[in-house]
């Protein structure tokens, strides 16, 4: 029998998570194109009708283009990585990092997104990055699609509903397979690919505006990053040597709200939804549970000759996803509404929110590593999980955020929880190592990080970094291999 423990593996991929579009600045330096990112502005909370404030109109982007709109972009200038990439990643290095998760910006490399060439000077910008990481030896785990498309993509083609798209995307990845090949294993493809469900600007550059049935089209877009992910993976296994290709989900665990059986056939439904995203990637084909949904949704999903075997052929090697909160779901109509990435579901009276009304439960973590590692039977990295919250910097300038210490702990604890039940997990990368500007809400105030950085809502600060009481907790961390969480 083999001896359970509760530890986490040797050479365990510690490290920290982060996106282009939110830490880099830079938006129009060294032939950057623009991109969909590039035209979110910051809504301050009082004006905002939702939670989430990402979406964008086409009539908003002209509007923007031409200079008409007079308002702030933080996407544009992030956390301004472009140029402290090297003292970041010092900190990093001084954490103890093993590995760092980034994206590339694919309008940096393709400035328009259907470029014959490349953009050298973005492609050297990266090369730069990962040597600096390499120097330290931290590994790097890339994305290639975070949250951002060319905006030309988006305007010539409406983004990733236009079939021509993965050819321009495999392309790209065919270019940074080859540039980076000997600096760079482990890919992810899309990030939280489902996102492309629930805002298709945000995940595929989508504009749904003038769609009959945006459902359709935005199924139809991601049956086109299925198509190009699977053809990414085909190709970074012809062209790197031991390269490692994962698929990345917003994994959504979803509870029945009570033991009522329609509350449970309907959190069975919501996982399904989640889940197909991750079934595609994994077992190569469309679950048949979508055929149903796609019929009463009026979906037909245009596929050509050849997608259903290239889905299969290419499988990916891991699975990742990013993990913040559970959700529950009632069949029924009332009931009080929680908030979350995107989706949310019912208050769940035993679980405790952040500040922006995300459900903690670290348990859920437990589950939903066990859930996905029998489904799969496939290593797992969990490549997002992290507290967004605001923080007090006193006085003598530390930053006491012992609450987003408490949120890492018990997640890291579950987590040992669910390697003893035979979880096979690789890695983690908590989100926002460094604190950066939010995906959903563009505001600096939410903040992820270890490491501080002077910048308010506004942009106004310094830009200065520092370490915050965490930054000391998840160098001990890493140090002990996961055994001091104290
Ligand atoms: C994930 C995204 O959904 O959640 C990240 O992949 C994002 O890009 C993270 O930043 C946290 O969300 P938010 O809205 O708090 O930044």
């Amino acid at each position: 029998m083999t001896e359970v423990k509760k530890q986490f593996p040797k050479g365990f991929l510690w490290g920290g998570a982060t996106a282009a579009n939110q830490v880099e600045g830079a938006y129009d330096l060294d032939g950057k194109g623009l991109s969909t990112a590039d035209m979110v502005k910051f809504i301050p909370k009082e004006e905002r009708t939702q939670d989430h404030a990402l979406d964008v109109s086409k009539a908003e982007i002209e509007a923007i283009i031409a200079g008409k709109v007079d308002a702030r972009f933080p996407k544009r200038e992030g956390v301004d990585f472009y140029h402290h990439y090297k003292e970041d990643i010092a900190l990093f290095a001084e954490m103890g990092f093993k590995t760092f998760r980034l994206s590339l910006n694919w309008a940096r490399i393709f400035p328009n997104g259907d470029d014959k060439e490349p953009n050298e000077k973005g492609l050297e910008f990266y090369d730069k990055v990962f040597d600096e990481l390499l120097k330290y030896d931290i590994e790097p785990l890339v994305t290639l699609s975070h949250y951002e498309t060319p905006l030309n993509l988006t305007l010539k083609y409406n983004g990733w509903a236009d079939r021509r798209v993965i050819g321009f995307f495999t392309n790209y990845a065919e270019t940074v397979f080859k540039r980076y090949k000997n600096k760079v294993k482990y890919w992810l493809t899309f990030n939280e690919i489902n996102v492309i469900s629930l805002s298709a600007y945000t995940g595929g550059g989508v504009l749904l505006e003038d769609a009959k049935n945006p459902l359709e089209v935005s199924y139809q877009a991601a049956h086109h990053q299925f198509v190009a992910s699977a053809l990414a993976t085909k190709l970074a296994h012809e062209i790197i040597p031991g390269a490692q290709v994962g698929c990345m989900l917003a994994r959504m665990a979803t509870y029945p709200a009570t033991n009522n059986p329609d509350d449970i056939l309907k959190a069975q439904y919501e996982n399904q939804q989640n889940l197909f995203f991750t079934d595609v990637h994994a077992r190569g084909e469309y679950p048949s549970f979508m055929n149903r949904f796609f019929q009463e949704n009026d979906i037909q999903i245009v596929k050509e000759i050849g997608d259903d075997e290239i889905l299969k052929a290419h499988t990916v090697d891991f699975i990742s996803f990013s993990y913040y909160m559970s959700l529950s779901a009632t069949a029924s109509p009332e009931g009080d509404r929680s908030a979350g990435n995107l989706m949310g579901g019912v208050k769940n009276e035993y679980l405790e929110s952040s500040d922006w009304g995300w459900q903690i439960d670290p348990k859920g973590l437990r589950w939903t590593l066990n859930d996905l590692y029998s489904r799969y039977e496939l290593p797992l990295f969990i490549v997002e999980n992290g507290l967004g919250a605001y923080d007090k910097v006193e006085e003598d300038g530390k930053i006491h955020d012992d609450y987003r210490i408490e949120y890492l702990r018990k997640h890291i604890e579950q987590m040992k929880e669910a390697i003893a039940d035979g979880v096979d997990l690789i890695g983690y990368t908590s989100w926002g190592p460094i604190d950066l500007v939010s995906a959903s809400t563009s505001e600096m105030s939410k903040r992820y990080g270890f490491i501080y950085v002077d910048q308010d809502d506004w942009g106004k600060g310094t830009l200065e970094r520092s370490r915050k009481d965490s930054f000391f907790w998840y160098k001990k961390v890493i140090e002990t291999n996961g055994e001091d969480l104290d």
